[in-house]
């Protein structure tokens, strides 16, 4: 028997019906209609799924829709604001750190989070927290890369924000 799901998603609210057993992957995608959360092993090994419950990184083939009743989900598609992608996005984007875009955004939702607790990670550091994110194409290099040139964009949105007293932007919503 289906049941109801009330979650929060990229700041909006959604009641759905979901079936006991259907993964919480499949419901932001079919369900849902958020179809930038990738789906690859379905054995939480590869980290295509990856996205912030509550906060923090989960993959998401590893939990029932169900489980996420009266929580709060940010996927990749919540990332840019007004219409500009998010630093992380953009520095992927910048320095050519995708090729099929499979792992993409995972790798994204993870280096995000890594910058929100993390904002300025050593190499070390940022392989780490990439670790359970898989990509078959790019031999990490590039990811690394841009995760360090997005940490730099981060501090620089931030000095400028602190020196015009503006709201600091680019963040997000686990900021
Ligand atoms: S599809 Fe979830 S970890 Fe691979
Ligand atoms: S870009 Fe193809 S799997 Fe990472």
């Amino acid at each position: 028997m289906k049941q109801t799901v009330r979650v929060k998603i990229n700041g909006r609210l959604y009641e759905e019906e979901a079936e006991p057993r259907q993964l919480l992957s499949y419901f932001l995608r079919e369900t849902v209609g958020l179809t930038g959360t990738h789906i690859g092993c379905v054995i939480g090994e590869c980290g295509a799924c990856t996205i912030l419950l509550d906060g923090k990184p989960v993959k998401s083939c590893l939990l029932f829709a169900v489980q996420v009743d009266g929580k709060e989900i940010l996927t990749v598609e919540g990332l840019a604001q007004n219409g500009n992608l998010h630093p992380v996005q953009e520095a992927f984007v910048q320095g050519y750190a995708l090729q099929c875009g499979y792992c993409t955004p995972g790798m994204i939702l993870s280096s995000f989070y890594l910058l929100s607790h993390n904002p300025d990670p050593s190499e070390e550091e940022i392989r780490k927290a990439l670790a359970g994110n898989l990509c078959m194409c790019t031999g990490y290099v590039q990811i690394v890369e841009a995760v360090k040139a997005a940490a730099k964009n981060l501090s620089g949105l931030q000095q400028s924000a602190i020196s015009q007293r503006k709201p600091i932007v680019g963040l997000g919503a686990d900021s």
